[in-house]
């Protein structure tokens, strides 16, 4: 069996064992198997096209390319000297055509400009994947938020009670970060699906190819203009694994609140057990496991990212193979964030959200204060400075009186009144208890972007529409 030599020209020995191991990158190539024989395939094509191989020569490396797609990666040999897949995949040509047809597979083509049109070619895959599944965890997300349109929930700040606002509102927050994360990736993509292919090993090739004719074959929306750039940037890596280190980020929290809000303290929202572990000691427990690792993996996106940046900033131009470095890593993260993404995804959509908890803490503690000083400035005219100092008053003595904020009346408001701006208000207890009341204070939030359902409701359709343009992108 012959197998391909390219070191036998230049090179007497063969490599040291470690040596070939350390620098081998056969282990994680798998990752770009589909699109190295698609490269393959076009490059070929082109070649055949352009009369710089023969028709006859040409249409038998395709047929062994053909049959290798269809066979998959685990009909490769890999043979221990092996290098990469490229060299795995020339190897199987020339077991099928032999070593003299096989031997033209490889005009006008360099391993450097391959390498990075395989890259490109699987992540624009993968960044596609990414996309349909935040477009699935969005859906999902509406449907929860349509659900929850009218239950009343606390929304916090500093992880203390804010305002009133209801749990279809925060999840359409979430619904919002998710979208810019889908965005982002879609603006990366324009950078990632561009074509490096006949680059050559920096300086492109004496022989005429047609680049825009692979660009087309290998559904690039252009080629790079610059064969230097062409082999040396991977910033369309770091671009997309940037956009992924914010969604893991934006995953995490989420994962972050469904721990807070499933503690015994909060008591809002119950996980299902699909998504739980219990302790082995303590048999009361259902613990957050899934979440908790959602947010220690989202980690691993970020800390890739940083090692990527230190591997890529010091390298000259053009091709080193420091940047082979990079790959291992990008596949690490690929494969996080997927993981992170669905299992936050199906975790999310799976909770059991407590109503009368939510309507609960909505009424202990003072979320409606604002809405009394809002009402001080609409009805009476003061500035919103002194009514704030007067609900402030008001605040801490509900506090230390042991009292309920929600049945204080005018006259209580005015005893307060009178000693910081020497009169009193005169609210009508009525409209007071409307301030109140956290479901009427929902209800009013109605301006772009509010809380109340009427928003929520425009906000889902816009949503909705956004999804729907998506996916027909998608598809
Ligand atoms: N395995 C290499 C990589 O991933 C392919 C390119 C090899 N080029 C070279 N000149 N040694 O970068």
């Amino acid at each position: 069996m012959f197998f391909l030599k390219i070191r036998d020209g230049r090179l007497k020995k063969a490599m040291d064992e470690e040596a070939a191991e350390f620098t081998s990158s056969v282990e994680f190539d798998k990752y770009i198997f589909e699109a190295d024989v698609k490269c393959n395939i076009a490059h070929t094509l082109m070649l055949k096209e352009e009369k710089i191989i023969d028709e006859e020569i040409a249409d038998k490396i395709l047929e062994a390319l053909f049959k290798l797609a269809e066979e998959g990666y685990n009909s490769l040999n890999f043979n221990p000297a092996d290098e990469d897949i490229h060299i795995a995949i020339e190897n199987y040509v020339i077991k099928s055509v032999g070593v003299y047809v096989a031997g033209f597979m490889h005009t006008a083509k360099s391993r450097n400009d391959q390498v990075a049109t395989d890259l490109r070619l699987s992540l624009r895959t993968k960044i596609n994947e990414i996309q349909i599944n935040i477009l699935d965890f969005i859906k999902g997300l509406i449907e929860l938020a349509i659900e929850h349109k009218h239950t009343i929930f606390v929304g916090y700040t500093h992880l203390q009670h804010g305002q009133p606002i209801t749990f279809a509102h925060h999840l359409m927050a979430y619904a919002h970060s998710l979208k810019r994360d889908y965005e982002r990736l879609a603006d990366s993509h324009k950078r990632v699906n561009l074509n490096p292919l006949g680059s050559g090993a920096l300086a492109t090739t004496t022989f005429p190819i047609n680049r825009e004719l692979t660009t087309k074959l290998l559904g690039f929306d252009n080629y790079l203009e610059n064969s230097m750039d062409g082999v040396s940037s991977r910033d369309f890596i770091i671009e997309t694994i940037s956009d992924l280190a914010i969604l893991s980020s934006n995953l995490c929290k989420i994962g972050e609140e469904l721990i807070l809000w499933s503690s015994y303290e909060f008591r809002l929202v119950e996980i299902a057990d699909e998504f739980s572990s219990t302790s082995s000691i303590m048999p009361q427990k259902k613990n957050p496991d899934v979440a908790e690792l959602v947010r220690g993996k989202s980690s691993i996106v970020t800390g890739e990212l940083m090692t990527m940046l230190m591997i890529l900033k010091g390298i000259p131009y053009t091709y080193n193979r420091d940047l082979q470095e990079i790959n291992p890593h990008l596949w690490n993260v690929i494969e996080n964030i997927e993981a992170i993404l669905n299992i936050t995804s199906k975790m999310t959509l799976s909770i059991n959200f407590k109503k009368e908890r939510a309507m609960e803490l909505v009424y202990e503690n003072f979320a409606t204060a604002t809405d009394l000083a809002d009402l001080m400035v609409k009805e009476k005219k003061i500035p919103f400075r002194t009514a704030h100092q007067i609900v402030g008053r008001i605040v801490n003595e509900v506090n230390s009186n042991n009292l309920n904020f929600n049945d204080i009346d005018s006259e209580f408001v005015d005893r307060i009144a009178i000693e910081i701006i020497e009169k009193p208000l005169y609210l009508s207890n009525d409209s007071m208890k409307k301030a109140l009341d956290p479901i009427e204070n929902v209800k009013s939030r109605k301006v772009l972007g509010g809380p109340s359902p009427e928003m929520v409701d425009l906000s889902i359709k816009n949503m909705q529409k956004f999804l729907e343009k998506e996916y027909k992108n998608k598809t």
